[in-house]
């Protein structure tokens, strides 16, 4: 039951950001409502657990829900009733186009008109493109009658924690907050300070807050895009790009990126393409944002030429050969498989007649069956014809030439050393390696 006299916050979302965000809050001292329209998070958050891995997360919501400062429900009305601070952490994907999917935080909002107050602050995490607090945000909850800036207050901080060190940056990463007026920013801020001993800055408005956020993800992307490119190069050229990378470094003013198979997440692989839609709407075309999105979009196809490559050495046709892929995760030492690059690659490989078979400490098998893979333990992976480490996971990095069974190992990511596999007889090529 939502408990009405002492309730104070409605965290809408429990999953990678809000669930760690309502227990921070709860154990900081304060009384949170978890909102989510899956019964099943509900019910599991209920019961004292996490459902999502996360390093402390699970010891952290137990102890929220013990405490009783942390109550979950899928009634999002009557959590916004019962609050009077509303924070938004619901998914904001892209659809088809590449265009921001908002029907999640417009429904969140729908929730929150219908039980908003005088003097009630509601505040947005989800990543958004600029102008939607202003622009889609407000007109929504202001059908209360009630006038934002005036009546109640709107303030944006997006969130930049990191999967699997989530609850560390949530709590000491920098935290960016605008919102629609001084007293609203000024709210926000006094909040975010009991959970964060990170520096708060405060920025002029909303759409600044909003667009911070993409900033940084697109600067990444960008900048992984070059160093995907660069690799390639160096391949053409004969290069050590993971030297030459090292070495170009040292300068002062240079931080080259790791090249890799591409991009992956909830955040990197979506965010700039928020950018390129606001700026076309303005008439601008982002060509470089665009570029950098094509480019890491298509790393997947250089990984199966890569691997096409290798097999012809082997005198083998891709068709019918068993390719093992190590990792399916977007990152290393993550279950978070969302947006990742070995999707399109299990998916070209299988077109191109491959027996695709892939290894994953953390992702879940059905996860794996949905790409069209199977589901098998790390040494099975290392058994087959072609060896394709596609996600850093810490297991990995320990592989030794010993432990390959297969004639070729490809390597996406710069954690092995190519030379104790090639003395040992391996092909071993890497993104930028040979
Ligand atoms: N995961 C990350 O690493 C990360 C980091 C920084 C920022 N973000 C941003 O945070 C936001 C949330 O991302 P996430 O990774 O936590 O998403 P998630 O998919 O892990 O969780 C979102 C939760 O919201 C729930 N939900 C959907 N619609 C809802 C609604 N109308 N009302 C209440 N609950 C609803 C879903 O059931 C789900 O449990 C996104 O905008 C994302 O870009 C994510």
């Amino acid at each position: 039951m939502v408990n009405k006299e002492n309730s104070k916050i409605a965290v809408y979302g429990l999953g990678h950001i809000g669930l760690p965000t309502a227990a921070l809050f709860a154990n900081g001292g304060l009384y949170v409502i978890g909102v989510d329209i899956n019964k099943e998070i509900v019910d599991f958050v209920n019961s004292g657990r996490s459902p999502i891995l996360e390093p402390g997360l699970d010891e952290l919501v137990h102890e929220a829900v013990d405490s009783g400062n942390l109550y979950a429900t899928d009634d999002g009305v009557e959590a916004s009733k019962s609050s009077n601070i509303m924070i938004v952490v619901v998914p904001t994907p892209i659809d088809k186009y590449n265009q921001a999917d908002l029907s999640a935080v417009k429904s969140a909002c729908e929730y929150i008109l219908k039980g908003l107050n005088k003097d009630d602050l509601v505040i947005i995490e989800s990543t958004i493109p600029p102008g939607t607090c202003d622009h889609i945000i407000r007109p929504i909850l202001e059908k209360s009658g009630l006038k934002a800036g005036f009546d109640f207050g709107i303030a944006c901080t997006p969130e930049r924690a990191l999967p699997n060190n989530t609850l560390y940056e949530m709590t000491h990463n920098a935290r960016v907050i605008g919102g629609i007026n001084e007293e609203s920013t000024n709210r926000a801020v006094k909040l975010y300070q009991r959970i964060t001993e990170g520096e708060i800055i405060k920025v002029k408005d909303l759409m600044t807050a909003e667009m911070v956020k993409l900033m940084e993800n697109t600067y990444r992307d960008t900048n992984i895009a070059l160093a995907n490119e660069l690799a390639m190069v160096c391949e053409l050229l004969g290069i050590d790009t993971i030297e030459a990378i090292n070495a170009a470094n040292h300068h002062p003013r240079v931080s080259i990126h790791t090249p890799g198979p591409g991009v992956g997440g909830h955040c990197l692989s979506i965010d700039p393409y928020f950018i390129i839609e606001i700026a076309d709407k303005k008439g601008l075309e982002a060509r470089l944002i665009k570029t950098a999105r094509e480019v890491n979009q298509k790393m997947p196809e250089h990984v199966v030429k890569l691997v096409i490559e290798t097999l012809d050495e082997l005198r083998k046709p891709v068709k019918n050969s068993k390719i093992g892929i190590l990792g399916v995760a977007y990152k290393g030492n993550v279950a978070d498989a969302r947006e990742t690059p070995a999707k399109p690659l299990i998916k070209l490989l299988i077109d191109k007649g491959a027996d695709v078979c892939a290894n994953d400490p953390y992702v879940p098998d059905e996860i794996i069956k949905s790409y069209g893979a199977e589901p098998v333990d790390m040494d099975s992976a290392l058994k087959c014809d072609c060896v394709v480490l596609v996600t850093d996971h810490d297991q990995y990095r320990r592989i030794t030439p010993d432990m390959i069974k297969s004639k070729a190992f490809i390597c996406t990511r710069p954690i092995l050393n190519p030379h104790e596999f090639k003395e040992k007889g391996l092909i071993f090529k890497g993104v930028g390696r040979f």
